[in-house]
């Protein structure tokens, strides 16, 4: 591992053994994503940050119970602290994969109250349930019961049908009464018939004043604000109002604004002096993922937006298109690209926060 690989030591590593570390800073967050947050994206992410918190994919318990367990729970401790997000609705399941999570070494076990595709409502996971607070309430009673991981749920401000101010209230007080404490916000409506998950992460309008409402009728609950936030200042706005910022996609479109996290909310360095300080940093890793029997083009695709806006940016992206997909590609391909970016003669550490 190089000297700048994120530490298997970070503070809040859990580590092989299942001891617990200390309660995560939800100041800065990166989003759950499916196909996108994936171990990859999120060892890139931690070289970049040390202090944001990385959710995982979703995953439904189903997986988790009848599926390949490992290859789901599959991460390095390198990318702590990380929350693994769960879809699912039954106690006894949750329960269970809180229970796995655990034991596999996250650092929270978090809840998906917000996703609003049919595949998912038909089981009963996601947004359908902020029509059933009584439910959600049983489960998170049930994980908290499981585990001494924090248990967290993030969840829309409603949905169709049920989208009042009151509903909202009665979700959380339902919710906050079985014992969470972390409610993750995504600051507008799901709407379950007629709009795909693409469309309901724009159609449905921001309504960041209810999470700051939130805030205030709940002060003793712990609130995260989340949806079309892109900048620093704007995420300074919000910190005014609540109590942390989760950014989805905009931390993957332009992960470089990481760089600039741990200086600009925790008053630490950065942990690396440039992008391309970064990409060679990931070179262990890609090489023992491709050892692993990792696909280059699974790997190449997260680092993708590492150069984002700034002059060869495009031929970098151009010519790992072209190449990480052939047949036995490997690291070279990664070296090759970064050489058509120019590698600038001084360290660009205000860049994360110019372009932010
Ligand atoms: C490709 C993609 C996949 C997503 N998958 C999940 C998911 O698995 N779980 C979840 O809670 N939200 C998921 N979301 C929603 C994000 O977590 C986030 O709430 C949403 O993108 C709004 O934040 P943003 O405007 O900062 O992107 C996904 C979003 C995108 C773009």
């Amino acid at each position: 591992m190089s000297k700048d690989a994120p530490s298997e030591n970070a503070e809040n590593t859990t580590g092989a053994t299942g001891k617990t570390g200390p309660e995560p800073s939800r100041r800065f967050c990166v989003a759950p994503m499916m196909d996108w947050t994936t171990p990859q994206y999120r060892y890139l992410a931690r070289l970049l940050s040390r202090h944001t918190l990385l959710y995982t994919e979703m995953v439904t318990t189903g997986a988790l119970i009848h599926g390949d367990t490992e290859r789901f729970l599959h991460h390095n401790p390198a990318e702590y602290p990380l929350a693994l997000q769960l879809g699912g609705s039954d106690a006894g399941e949750l329960a269970h994969c809180a229970r796995l999570a655990e034991q596999f070494g996250f650092s929270e076990v978090n809840l998906n109250v917000g996703c609003p595709s049919d595949r998912v409502q038909n089981n009963m996971i996601g947004a359908c349930l902020m029509g059933h607070p009584d439910k959600v309430a049983e489960a998170v009673s049930a994980m908290i019961a499981a585990t001494s991981l924090p248990v967290t749920v993030k969840h829309r401000i409603g949905i169709n049908g049920r989208e009042s101010w009151d509903d909202l209230c009665e979700f959380v007080d339902k919710v906050s009464a079985a014992g969470c404490r972390t409610f993750i916000v995504h600051a507008r409506i799901a709407v379950l018939e007629g709009l795909s998950p693409k469309e309901n992460r724009d159609v449905p309008p921001l309504k960041y004043d209810w999470v700051y409402r939130l805030k205030q009728k709940y002060p003793h609950l712990e609130i995260i604000i989340n949806g079309g936030i892109k900048t620093f200042e704007e995420c300074h706005e919000h910190l005014e109002h609540t109590d942390g910022v989760m950014l989805g996609r905009e931390a993957y479109h332009n992960p470089w604004l990481l760089a600039g996290v741990d200086s600009e909310f925790f008053g630490d360095e950065a942990p690396t002096a440039s992008r391309h300080d970064a990409l060679r940093a990931m070179y262990p890793f890609i090489e023992s993922e491709l050892e692993r029997g990792v696909f280059l083009s699974h790997i190449s695709r997260h680092l993708l937006g590492l150069f984002h806006g700034i002059p060869g940016g495009r031929q970098f992206r151009r010519y790992i298109s072209e190449n990480a997909h052939k047949s036995g590609a490997g690291l070279e391909v990664i070296q090759t690209a970064l050489e058509k970016v120019r590698e600038p003669a001084q360290p660009v550490l205000t860049e994360a926060t110019a372009s932010a």
